[in-house]
């Protein structure tokens, strides 16, 4: 039979940051088990039970082994469950591991376009959280002409309610100087609305077309398909999750 542990060193021991870090994360109340907020750095969790969250993300230590990129619809919510339709309701019965996986991060119920499911727990933390610098591309249709200046501001970094964003990428992709693309490395709120709401521009159209290496690529609307090993060992190593 396993022992219950400290919820701290649970955390440090997976990885998601130093003792010193988790605690902070801890005391923030960042963290909820089983769905309750708990601030208690000793608080005993049992790694096997307990459903356990970092941020809204999911950690384990269970068998780790899922992994899959998803065409997310327009109009749908991404959430494991909801009064509204869901992006669960889209995936097959039969799928392996259905009742194990979780989307990583979450796309506005009028985005689409790629989303990672996975039950890798702590390679989920690390593809939302800054320090890993892993980009988040998007296709953005905005609803008039966007000047140089702004398109400046972008890369720099705009001041948001939240904070100032990280600097960015982002380029005209035709001559309408409205279909745009933008790279971030961060996974706030509505980031990218909000980056171009402060300049004075309505996103219209996003979709989100890679996450690090991983592409949308051919993926059709509500389609789901496992990533592929060279798809899998190229995430992991952009994540500091592979060595050697
Ligand atoms: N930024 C947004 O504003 N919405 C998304 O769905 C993703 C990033």
């Amino acid at each position: 039979m396993k022992m219950k542990m400290r919820l701290d060193r649970f955390l440090a021991n997976l990885g998601i940051g130093s003792r010193r870090e988790v605690v902070s994360l801890i005391k923030k109340g960042k963290v909820t088990i089983n769905g309750q907020k708990v601030t208690a750095t000793d608080f005993k969790v049992d790694p096997e039970k307990d459903l356990i969250q970092v941020e809204g993300v999911y950690v384990q230590v269970k068998p780790q082994g899922f992994y899959y990129k998803f065409y997310k619809p327009k109009g749908c919510i991404t959430s494991k469950a909801d009064k509204d339709l869901t992006v669960m309701e889209f995936l097959p019965k039969d799928l392996p591991g259905l009742n194990r996986i979780f989307p990583v991060g979450r796309l506005d119920k009028d985005t689409e376009g790629l989303l990672i499911f996975t039950d890798d727990g702590l390679l989920a933390h690390r593809i939302l959280h800054p320090k890993w610098k892993l980009s988040k591309t998007y296709q953005v249709l905005i609803d008039k002409e966007i000047t140089e200046e702004s398109l400046k501001k972008i890369e720099e970094g705009v001041n948001l309610s939240d904070g100032k964003t990280l600097p960015c990428k982002v380029f005209c992709l035709d001559k309408t100087r409205k279909f745009l693309q933008i790279e971030v490395i961060e996974g706030r709120y509505h980031l990218i609305k909000r980056m171009f709401g402060r300049l004075g521009y309505k996103v219209v159209g996003l979709k989100r077309t890679a996450i690090g290496p991983i592409e949308l690529g051919d993926l059709k609307p509500s389609e789901i398909v496992p990533l592929s090993f060279e798809e899998i060992q190229s995430l992991k190593k952009a994540l500091g999750l592979l060595t050697g």
